[in-house]
């Protein structure tokens, strides 16, 4: 069936318009992956509003995804943050997968800060470390832009020159030292899913100059760049990708480094929102 750009808008306003009046205008959109849910409700006067009450957003079944839009504020600044995204691979289109992030930029939001925990690939990443995304690729064989183009969720062919922005990293970045731990840095592989990768496949990235690799984050990102909001991206490595460690991946195993890491991913978060 064609993709209907009209309809999928009518949807996002018909959403603005049930949510707006809690939100607010918002400054910043926070997409929170596995594990990582829980700094939203640490957010000043953090009020949740489930998926379900939000008209035609997708739900996320994934465990350690809660399934709310929080609202509050951190540093002064009006946030939004889901409580965890629907994925491609619980059979979301595209489009579903980033609904959540336009609906965020309607409200207001010009900067996307986007989490996920990923599995490393580069040498050097051990789990338990953040990781502020350089760059992307795309290897989910689709793209959230896909379809007839609506001109006022941005233009038709969009520049991914520089999709994360490098005065975030820098302050990311700053706020780590002060923390007293090094960010990492790298590329982000974004894959279909759901199975993790094969040992074969791991090598095929590392060669493709991926340092990580998640299920999640690029359709996002494109969705962004297309209307233009500036994006920061943090990856927590949950573990080492499949032939790098030695056992198999479980998602147990990727739930419980979040829950590890989870002050330092915190702290880190508070302090970005705190500088921008
Ligand atoms: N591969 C893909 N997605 C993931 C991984 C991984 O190793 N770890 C967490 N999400």
């Amino acid at each position: 069936m064609a993709y209907n750009a009209a309809a999928m808008m009518d949807a996002l306003l018909e959403a603005k318009n049930a949510v707006g009046d809690r939100t607010g205008q918002l400054d910043v959109a926070l997409v929170l992956g596995s594990g990582l849910g829980a700094f939203a409700d640490g957010l000043d006067g953090a009020r949740p509003i489930p998926y379900e009450k939000i008209p035609h957003m997708p739900t996320s079944g994934v465990s350690g995804h809660a399934g709310n839009l929080v609202v509050g504020k951190k540093g002064g600044r009006r946030v939004a943050a889901m409580q965890g995204r629907p994925h491609l691979y619980e059979g979301w289109s595209a489009q579903e997968v980033v609904f959540g992030v336009r609906l965020m930029a309607l409200l207001g939001a010009r900067t996307l800060i986007v989490t996920n925990a990923a599995g490393g690939i580069a040498p050097g990443l051990a789990p338990g470390d953040l990781m502020a995304i350089a760059d992307q690729l795309n290897l989910t064989g689709t793209s959230s832009l896909l379809g007839p183009n609506d001109e006022r969720l941005g233009e038709r062919f969009v520049d991914m020159t520089a999709a994360y922005d490098r005065d975030l990293i820098e302050t990311a970045n700053g706020v780590a030292g002060a923390l007293g731990f090094e960010l990492q840095q790298g590329v982000y592989a974004g894959l279909l899913g759901p199975a993790y990768e094969t040992p074969a496949e791991v090598r095929m990235l590392r060669t493709l100059g991926a340092d990580a690799v998640g299920m999640s984050t690029v359709l996002e990102v494109l969705a962004a760049r297309q209307l233009g909001m500036r994006v920061l991206g943090i990856s927590c490595i949950s573990n080492l990708a499949a032939g790098i460690s030695d056992g198999p991946l479980s998602h147990a195993e990727v739930q419980d480094t979040a829950a590890r890491v989870r002050s330092r991913f915190e702290s880190l978060l508070s302090g970005i929102l705190e500088s921008i």
